[in-house]
């Protein structure tokens, strides 16, 4: 890896989208990926467990040569982000917080739905943001257990969608903010089951732009190439890619420990 490449990480297959957004605006620049499979999904586990993680991985991310860390994982995000930025000052950190902003100022009726994961909504994160951006609007957070882990394994996902979109939609929302990075491969779905009048936020291409405004005058002259890593099996971590993205991609096996 060289230095001055980015960094993405995810439990998952999760930040592939986010990976997406990356591509198509730094397609020069080398980017690795980790999908921290041997440990997912984060959004079921404490969050004491999942910062342990995401400082593992950034810290394999960062002897690498990662300049910026993406963290594209709302539930890492909640449990680590401010305490990387604190622990490795010198790197760019990126991370996810749930879109409650665009949402707030997307609402007609004054609700918006939150869907996520139960860790993401234990962070202190989730309550700044909606402090900061929600006043005057009603939040309806709703945790979606097993929702991510349908999508990592390629279960049916119909019956939980519906479920969990019925619920925001059912308590008045009319904006529903995609607050964990799997669900951004479900988005047309969850979109069906809210209907029309619904605005599904996916916060994806976001983002991306901000990965790029974090890398001020940086050189993009590395080779573009991404590499795909996992804790767990890269064979399986390979179709995944298939399925979800359409590309084939040669993946490999990382150990990280912590
Ligand atoms: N993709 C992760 C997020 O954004 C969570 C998935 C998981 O539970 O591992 O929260």
């Amino acid at each position: 890896m060289t230095a001055g490449s980015i960094g993405i990480f995810d439990s998952g297959v999760g930040g592939l989208g986010i990976l997406r957004e990356v591509q198509s605006l730094l397609p020069s620049t080398e980017i690795v990926y980790v999908a921290d499979q041997a440990h997912s999904p984060y959004g079921e586990r404490g969050l004491t467990a999942v910062r342990a993680r995401a400082f593992a991985v950034s810290e394999y991310l960062i002897d690498a040569g990662a300049t910026t860390v993406v963290v594209a994982c709302n539930s890492a995000s909640a449990a680590a982000l401010h305490e990387l930025r604190d622990r490795f000052p010198a790197v760019s950190f990126v991370g996810m917080e749930p879109a409650v902003k665009p949402a707030v100022g997307a609402t007609q009726r004054g609700t918006i739905g939150v869907l996520a994961t139960e860790a993401t909504f234990q962070g202190e994160l989730f309550s700044s943001v909606v402090d900061r951006h929600a006043r005057g609007v009603s939040v309806v957070a709703r945790a979606c257990p097993g929702l991510a882990a349908a999508i990592e394994d390629g279960d049916d996902t119909d019956d939980l969608i519906r479920r969990f979109t019925a619920d925001v939609v059912g308590r008045g929302a009319d904006t529903i903010v995609l607050g964990c990075t799997h669900y951004s491969f479900v988005a047309d779905q969850i979109q069906a089951a809210a209907g029309d009048g619904v605005t599904v936020i996916d916060p994806a291409p976001a983002i991306a732009r901000q990965v790029v405004r974090v890398r001020p005058g940086h050189d993009d002259t590395d080779n573009g190439v991404t590499r795909y890593l996992t804790t767990g099996d890269p064979e399986r971590f390979a179709s995944q890619i298939e399925r979800l993205t359409g590309s084939t991609q040669s993946t490999s096996t990382v150990e990280i420990e912590g």
